[in-house]
């Protein structure tokens, strides 16, 4: 009865201090001991994490990649009740977009329950029918002191939309989101691109409006190579992923269903001049880029949002994951690993796993934040 409470303390003593990056260059996965659909920035001296704590948009700020555990937090937003983007905040990104703070996410109103005379219009059940997109705007040039507030709306034709992400490209700014094909249609889940006039503006009208991708491989299906219907087969959680050699542009995405061991990512290449022509992209069809292995325990990866290391050199995922794929979603915590590039400038992702790894080039292993 008394050791209990000791054993408790010891435990999460041990569960913080593996969390770190040690005095010998490395460390072990995970980097937040629980969460999901991790975003990351490095600006100046830090790393940012974006994370929806109980519905507050919060920012966690640390000097370094490898551990958020001990990092200062700050919450950038707290919805008001009563909005259509009160609850079930989801994803929540930091973006500079022309030297400006923005905070792109996903929320719905009270839960998103939708009575049945509107649940009966879908194919499959719809809980998620008023899902949208929502854009912020950050006060200064510094976003741990910004106040951040609700600047719009994206536009998504009033139908589900979740995941949105900013895609820059040279012709301009897109939008690229999870979308159904239509307000009723439920799943599948697919990826939709609108071009955009400035972070809060959607300028592509409904028909202009293109799907990239659809869950069309068995890989991308739920339960895993279903065929006969579409029930939770999803593309989601897009994030732009640029080749800083060669200047590639890809469209890495969360595939199957974020609940089980399958979800893993996905990759489109830009391989045309045109981002709102869905032939310009080209889908890798082979098979999941990033996805579980069962020899050290890492299932259902996926959602994942790119960095880099300290002195630049490296590129390094973020992504989420779970050691017990039985448990669904409150399983999940944050991860890292380094990433490297094949020959023809395509991304080469690691197997996922808890480390040791070598710390990030220019981190210094001395930093200890305990
Ligand atoms: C520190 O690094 C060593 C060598 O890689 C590793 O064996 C050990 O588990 C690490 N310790 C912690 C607390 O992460
Ligand atoms: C959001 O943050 C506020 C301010 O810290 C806090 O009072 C509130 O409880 C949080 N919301 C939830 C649902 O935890
Ligand atoms: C809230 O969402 C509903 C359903 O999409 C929409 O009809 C309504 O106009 C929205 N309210 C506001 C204030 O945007
Ligand atoms: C943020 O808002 C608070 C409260 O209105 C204000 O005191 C503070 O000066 C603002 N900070 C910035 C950086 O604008
Ligand atoms: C969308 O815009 C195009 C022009 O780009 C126009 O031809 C079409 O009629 C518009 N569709 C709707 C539904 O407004
Ligand atoms: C690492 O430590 C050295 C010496 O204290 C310091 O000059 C350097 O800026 C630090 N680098 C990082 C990335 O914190």
């Amino acid at each position: 009865m008394v050791l209990l409470p000791s054993f408790t303390l010891l435990a999460s003593f041990l569960a913080l201090v593996s969390a770190q990056s040690n005095s010998s260059g490395t460390f072990t996965n995970p980097i937040l001991p629980a969460g999901a659909d991790p975003w990351v920035i490095r600006h100046e001296e830090y790393y940012y994490l974006l994370q929806s704590v109980s519905d507050n948009i919060t920012i966690f700020r640390s000097p370094i990649l490898t551990d958020f555990t001990n990092a200062e937090t700050k919450i950038a937003f707290q919805p008001p009740p009563g909005f259509n983007y009160s609850t079930d905040v989801w994803a929540p990104e930091l973006h500079i977009i022309d030297g400006t703070w923005y905070i792109i996410f996903t929320a719905d109103p009270n839960h998103d329950a939708p009575p049945p005379e509107i649940d009966m219009l879908c194919s499959f059940a719809c809980p998620a029918v008023n899902h949208r997109m929502y854009v912020l705007q950050g006060s200064t040039s510094d976003p741990w002191t910004s106040n951040y507030t609700m600047k719009s709306q994206l536009n998504t034709y009033d139908q589900f939309a979740i995941d949105g992400t900013y895609f820059q490209h040279k012709t301009g700014l897109y939008h690229v989101y999870s979308c159904w094909f239509s307000a009723y249609e439920s799943w599948p889940a697919n990826l939709c691109i609108t071009k955009m006039s400035d972070p809060w503006t959607v300028s592509s009208n409904v028909t202009e409006r293109q799907i990239l991708s659809v869950p069309s491989n068995p890989w991308e299906r739920t339960p895993y190579g279903r065929m006969q219907n579409d029930r939770l087969s999803s593309n989601e959680a897009p994030q732009q992923l640029d080749n800083p050699k060669t200047g590639q542009q890809f469209i890495i995405y969360s595939a199957a269903r974020s609940d089980n061991r399958n979800y893993c990512l996905g990759q489109l290449e830009l391989v045309g001049d045109d981002p709102m022509n869905n032939q310009d992209w080209r889908k890798n069809n082979e098979g999941c880029v990033f996805y579980q292995n069962a020899l050290e325990d890492a299932y259902g990866v996926g959602h994942a949002s790119f960095t880099t290391s300290p002195d630049g050199s490296e590129d390094w995922i973020v992504y989420h994951g779970m050691e017990n794929p039985y448990s669904g979603w409150s399983a999940r915590n944050i991860r890292t690993q380094k990433f490297t590039w094949n020959t023809d400038g395509t991304p080469n992702f690691p197997r996922p796993g808890y480390g040791p790894y070598a710390v990030p080039s220019g981190q210094n292993a001395s930093i200890s934040m305990l």
